[in-house]
């Protein structure tokens, strides 16, 4: 790593899928590892930072170094977050966090019931319904955080990094969603690419900048594409 470039920084990086329950042994996850929101944190810890490693189920190990604080649901996550945020100088949100949950989750199992002992056939349907979850970095926009400050110093900006997973129109979906979380980068991968995305140890990924650039970086170890977001990183902490 560039060493020492993050050193007296503090940064938190949220890592892997997010469980919403369903009843008390089922849930709604996704795909996600974890591994590149690891790196990340790996790559910080390396270069001096305090990390703060928010992570929901993975099967990883808690880097040494590396404060690392367990989450299971989205709601969970952005609890996590936010109780941490004052202090920090860069959010990474590398997480893939459920857009949506249970709307109720079931207190017991939820058994099976047969066609015949409703009256309707053994092919019918079960619906489970959902709710949105919050928005964990669209929430910390620029106005939440001016008016989080009205009665306080101006704090340092707090610089935010997020990820997109697409499968169809990288290009358009990220630059929506850069402008939209008014975010300093945009990560995107392609999840349909085998050597990429989801449970891989290399990534192909779009570095999305707010002016509007593109960087179309190779096929990399994800440890590497770690350390090409913070060098992309460092140069807003500097103006500060
Ligand atoms: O799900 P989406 O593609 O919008 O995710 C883009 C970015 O927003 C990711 O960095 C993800 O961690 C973050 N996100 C979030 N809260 C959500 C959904 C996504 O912070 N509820």
């Amino acid at each position: 790593g560039r060493s020492g470039d993050l050193a007296g920084r503090r940064v938190i990086i949220t890592a892997g899928g997010t469980h919403e329950p369903i009843d008390p042994v089922r849930y709604i996850g996704n795909r996600s590892s974890g591994k590149m929101g690891y790196s990340l944190a790996i790559e910080a810890r390396d270069r001096g930072a305090h990390v703060l490693l928010i992570s929901g189920p993975v099967a990883l190990p808690a880097p040494y170094g590396i404060e690392v604080q367990r989450v299971e649901t989205a709601v969970q996550m952005r609890d996590a977050v936010y109780s941490s945020i004052t202090d920090a100088d860069v959010l990474i949100m590398s997480a893939a966090v459920a857009d949506f949950r249970p709307a109720e989750p079931a207190a017991q199992k939820i058994k099976k019931v047969s066609g015949q002992a409703r009256g309707q056939s053994e092919t019918d349907a079960f619906s489970l319904h959902l709710v949105q979850n919050p928005d964990i970095l669209k929430d910390l926009a620029e106005p939440l955080q001016e008016s989080h400050n009205r009665n306080e110093q101006p704090r340092r900006r707090l610089i935010r990094v997020g990820f997109a997973a697409e499968t169809e129109d990288i290009i358009a979906n990220a630059r929506h969603k850069l402008a939209a979380k008014q975010l300093d980068l945009l990560v995107a991968n392609d999840v349909t690419r085998s050597d990429s995305g989801f449970a891989t140890d290399t990534n192909k990924v779009l570095i999305f900048h707010a002016d509007g650039a593109v960087e179309d970086l190779p096929v990399m170890a994800k440890s590497d594409v770690a350390a090409a977001i913070w060098d992309r990183v460092v140069p807003f902490l500097g103006t500060m």
